[in-house]
């Protein structure tokens, strides 16, 4: 599946990910500023937090308890379309997925 990253400037890149990839992982293999992921992925640092594409918002899975609690600490303002990228499994019907990538992190 090919997904895209929308820069803070307004810029965006459309990159390829492997079947089973977070969107995390996909953002820090490509080096992207956006994301921090200081925790590595285990839902416990907030600092990949993305904002959803509006089309794209009710098709992933709907996130779990822990993700929300840490979605009220994220640097940048939480909004309903923000999720954490590592906890966004990136599967076939993913295909197109647009993720805006917030201000700041920390
Ligand atoms: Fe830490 Fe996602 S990488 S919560």
């Amino acid at each position: 599946p090919t997904i895209s990253f929308v820069h803070p400037d307004g810029k965006s890149d459309r990159v390829e990910t492997s079947d089973g990839e977070s969107a995390m992982q996909v953002a820090t293999r490509h080096g992207f500023d956006g994301i921090l992921a200081e925790c590595g992925g285990n839902a416990m640092c907030a600092t990949c937090h993305v904002y959803v594409d509006e089309n794209w918002i009710a098709r992933l899975p709907a996130m779990a308890e822990d993700e929300d609690a840490l979605l009220d600490g994220t640097a940048a303002a939480r909004l309903p379309n923000s999720r954490l990228s590592c906890q966004i499994r990136i599967t076939p019907d993913l295909d197109g997925l647009v993720l805006k990538l917030p201000e700041r992190q920390v």
